[in-house]
């Protein structure tokens, strides 16, 4: 849906001028340096060595705004915030805890609570995918992202944004047309700058290539790998980094947490990319665990600990907890579940580079896993009535040692 009203282009403009003079993009602030400072990435793109083209971003970025936010706070935002909640511990500690969604959730007010009185940062967990913001060929629809973004500055969150390049979730225009090299490139170029340049200084981190591995650590035989070979994984990085120089670039992949083929192919990688100069500031961890067989602490932490020492954080972006799918007594599965998301969480704050937690879903309530397996689950922090749970607690104590 392009935005037809004349006036919006004046507005923009406006937007644009005052959005330069404020410099550097506000976070929520971090008052307490016992963990170290988010080191922003270089402003300078550095030069990638390999077969690069660059593009300009598609001068239409405007879409007709759906107002799935309300006008106004639906609570007083500016009420000091609770503080004993995850959230205020982990504004001093330099820690972004987040929970993923979608702006549809945000009329709820329970919802709207509990999410900005426990977190500080969220998730974009479906409102930037392809198909969603870029429908058709010459129409970006950012309407949905436009709504997450908006609330997140009325309750001074910050915005994790996912995702620019997946092998999932794109529109038959993408997949169904054939095209050159050049052409595929072209295409995937304006659409990462497009979409970067858009939220520009908005959006604390960006997943900019997602799930590009097999299990046994070959490139996965994605979309863009067929279309423009391996090159596409660092040319998607330098272009998102021209297009919003202060969002801090992350390669984010699923079971690839604890030492494995996978993990060891994303060190590889992340390893050679730097050494090419490709700006990449981080690895996520997705963290979508099953009860049994989550990566002993061990593993996770000289996994974190490798990638660190590289100079690039380590984020936990997508964890939550499968479990309904064993045939364990309740309680079995809950303590298992507690003791793993203790365990995850512990982890990153050993580890000064692990900056972002965050859960896929704040509720068990709107969860992806029942649609997905078919079976009701329980896997985060705070259950169908929005209460928290054991694992909760245990995050809690483990901020709180932080002071003690
Ligand atoms: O909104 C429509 C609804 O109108 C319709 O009635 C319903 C019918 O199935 O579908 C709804 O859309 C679904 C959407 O989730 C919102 O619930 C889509 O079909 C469904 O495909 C979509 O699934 C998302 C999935 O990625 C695929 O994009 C999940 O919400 C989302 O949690 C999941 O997230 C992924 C990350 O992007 C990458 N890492 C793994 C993670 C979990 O799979």
């Amino acid at each position: 849906m392009v935005m037809r009203e004349r006036w919006i282009i004046p507005m923009l403009i406006l937007l644009m001028i005052s959005s330069c003079s404020l410099g550097l993009p506000s976070f929520p602030k971090m008052n307490n340096a016992s963990r170290p400072i988010a080191t922003k990435p270089s402003a300078q793109p550095k030069a990638v060595k390999t077969n690069f083209q660059s593009c300009d971003p598609k001068n239409l970025p405007l879409s007709e705004g759906i107002p799935s936010v309300p006008p106004t706070p639906i609570y007083n935002s500016s009420v000091p915030y609770p503080n004993n909640t995850m959230r205020s511990l982990a504004d001093q500690l330099n820690l972004y805890i987040g929970a993923a969604g979608d702006a549809r959730q945000y009329s709820n007010i329970e919802y709207v609570k509990l999410l900005t009185h426990e977190f500080n940062m969220v998730a974009v967990e479906n409102a930037m995918k392809w198909h969603i913001i870029h429908p058709e060929p010459d129409i970006y629809d950012f309407s949905r992202g436009d709504a997450l973004v908006a609330f997140a500055k009325i309750y001074d969150l910050a915005v994790y944004g996912h995702v620019l390049v997946w092998d999932y979730a794109y529109p038959t225009w993408v997949t169904e047309t054939s095209r050159t090299r050049d052409e595929w490139i072209q295409l995937l170029c304006e659409h990462i700058k497009t979409v970067t340049s858009h939220y520009q200084g908005q959006i604390y981190a960006w997943d900019v290539v997602n799930e590009a591995f097999n299990n046994d650590g070959s490139l996965r035989n994605t979309l863009w790998m067929q279309k423009i070979g391996p090159e596409y994984v660092a040319m998607a990085f330098q272009w998102a980094r021209e297009a919003d120089p202060n969002a801090h670039l992350i390669l984010n992949d699923h079971f690839a947490e604890g030492m494995n083929s996978k993990s060891e192919a994303i060190y590889s990688l992340a390893k050679g990319l730097l050494m090419d100069g490709v700006p990449i500031d981080g690895v996520g961890m997705q963290m979508h665990l099953l009860l049994w067989g989550p990566p002993t602490t061990e593993e996770l932490l000289m996994n974190m600990k490798r990638l660190s020492d590289l100079d690039l954080d380590v984020h936990i972006t997508e964890m939550d907890l499968r479990m309904n799918l064993s045939s364990e007594s309740s309680k079995v599965k809950t303590d298992a579940q507690t003791d793993t998301y203790r365990r995850v969480f512990d982890s990153c704050l050993a580890v000064p580079r692990c900056k972002v937690f965050v859960t896929w879903g704040l509720t068990d309530k709107y969860s992806w896993i029942p649609d997905y397996t078919g079976y009701p689950d329980t896997p985060l922090l705070f259950d169908e009535n929005f209460q928290p749970k054991p694992a909760y607690y245990e995050i809690m104590k483990l901020l709180q040692e932080q002071f003690q």
